[in-house]
C-alpha cells in the first residue's frame, strides 16, 4: 500500500524562531522514512502582509536552506516554493466558492491580525482557504504544524468534507500533529501571546540564526517570576516555557529537568539553556551557512520539487474540474 501523505508549510516572512522550530522544523525530518512528505515554502502565504520584494526574496531561499539543512532530503520528500505550482490558488479560488465568510471571519488570527491593521485586505481573511488548498491539493493525512494552526487545519476539514458531501468522495480529510511538548513556545517576555517573529520586542523570541551572545542575553533576560521555586505548573507560565525549549532541545522528560534543578536559583538554569540552545542550532547554522552560499544547489532543489508537486497537484485539480462540472480540455 502508498504510505501515507504528510504536508506542511512555513512562511518566508522574516527569520524563523526557535517556535518555528520546536513547534515546526524539527519534527519534520522523523516523518521523511514512514510518509511520503511534502515541505512548502509558503510565499502566497507571506504576501498577505505587506512584504519588501527584494526580502522576500531572500526569505525563501533563507527557508529553503534552512529545511536543507536541519535534514529534509530531496530524495525523499518533495520540497518546493508555493508560487510554483499555481494550482494551489486555482484550488483555493474553488474552496471558496464554499467557504462561508461567518467561518473564516471567525479564524482567531483573522481576528488578531485584521485588529492590528488600518484596513484588512480580503487576503487576510481568505488566508486559511490557501492554507486549506495547500494541504487538500495532496490527499494529506497529517499536517505537522504547532498549536496555533490548529482552527486552520480543522477549517481545512470542513470545507474537505463538505466538498465530499457536495460532490463525492474526493479529498482526503487530514489530521493534525502537533507535539506533545513544545507546540505553542511562549514569548520569552510576555508568557501570555506566542514567540513570534513579528513581535516588535526583539528579546522576546529566539532566532534560528542567532549567535552566541544574542542566545545568551535573551534568555538571560527572559521574564521569570519572584517565586523562586523551580517547578513545572501552569503558575509559572515564563519558567514553563523555559523549561518546555530546555526539554525540546534535550530530549529529557521534564521531571528530569525538574529534579536537577530544584532548590537552585533560575540564573543558573538560564545559563545551561542558553547552552542547550546554542550547541542544539550549532550543526544546523553551520550546515545552513554552507547550503545558502551554494545558489545552483538551492535552484535545482526547488525546480525538482515544484515539478513533482506539479505532477501530484494536478491529478486532484482534475477530479475537483471535473466533478464541479468545468469541460475538459
Ligand atoms: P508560520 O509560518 O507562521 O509558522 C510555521 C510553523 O511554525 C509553527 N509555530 C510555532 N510552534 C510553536 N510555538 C510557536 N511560538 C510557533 N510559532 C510558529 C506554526 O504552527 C507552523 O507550524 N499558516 C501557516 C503556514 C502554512 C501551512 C500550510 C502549514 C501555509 N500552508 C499548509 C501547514 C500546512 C503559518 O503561518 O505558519
Amino acid at each position: 500500500m502508498d504510505k501515507k501523505i504528510v504536508y506542511s508549510g512555513i512562511q518566508p516572512s522574516g527569520s524563523l524562531t526557535i517556535g518555528n522550530y520546536i513547534g515546526a522544523l524539527k519534527n519534520f525530518i522523523g516523518l521523511q522514512d514512514e510518509y511520503n512528505c511534502l515541505y512548502c515554502i509558503v510565499d502566497m502565504h507571506a504576501i498577505t502582509v505587506e512584504q519588501d520584494p527584494k526580502l522576500l526574496r531572500k526569505n525563501t531561499l533563507d527557508v529553503l536552506a534552512l529545511y536543507l539543512a536541519e535534514g529534509l532530503d530531496p530524495d525523499k520528500s518533495i520540497i518546493y516554493i508555493q508560487s510554483h505550482v499555481p494550482q494551489h490558488a486555482e484550488l483555493g479560488w474553488m474552496l471558496n466558492t464554499i467557504a462561508s465568510m461567518g467561518q473564516l471571519q471567525r479564524m482567531t488570527q483573522f481576528k488578531d491580525k485584521s485588529k492590528r491593521s488600518k484596513e484588512v485586505m480580503a487576503g487576510i481573511l481568505n488566508y486559511p482557504v490557501l492554507m486549506a488548498a495547500d494541504i487538500l491539493l495532496y490527499q494529506t493525512s497529517y499536517v505537522p504544524v504547532g498549536e496555533d494552526q490548529r482552527q486552520h487545519v480543522e477549517l481545512t476539514r470542513d470545507l474537505a468534507q463538505r466538498f465530499n458531501s457536495k460532490y463525492s468522495d474526493t479529498f482526503t480529510i487530514p489530521d493534525i500533529l502537533t507535539p506533545k511538548v513544545g507546540a505553542r513556545i511562549r514569548s520569552l517576555q510576555d508568557p501570555e501571546s506566542k514567540m513570534s517573529k513579528s513581535d516588535s520586542d526583539e528579546n522576546s523570541y529566539i532566532l534560528i540564526l542567532d549567535d552566541e551572545n544574542a542566545i545568551r542575553r535573551k534568555f538571560k533576560r527572559a521574564v521569570t517570576d519572584s517565586l523562586n521555586n523551580f517547578d513545572y505548573n501552569d503558575e509559572q507560565k515564563a519558567l514553563k516555557n523555559l523549561i518546555n525549549i530546555y526539554v525540546s532541545f534535550t530530549g529529557e522528560s521534564v521531571e528530569e529537568v525538574v529534579n536537577r534543578y530544584r532548590g537552585q536559583g533560575y540564573g543558573k538554569f538560564k545559563a545551561d539553556l542558553a547552552d542547550v540552545v546554542i550547541e542544539g542550532l550549532r550543526p544546523l547554522q553551520t550546515r545552513f551557512k554552507e547550503i545558502r552560499s551554494d545558489k545552483e544547489y538551492l535552484e535545482k532543489i526547488y525546480t525538482e520539487g515544484a515539478e513533482k508537486a506539479s505532477y501530484l497537484a494536478n491529478k486532484t485539480l482534475r477530479k475537483v474540474y471535473k466533478k464541479i462540472g468545468f469541460i475538459a480540455k
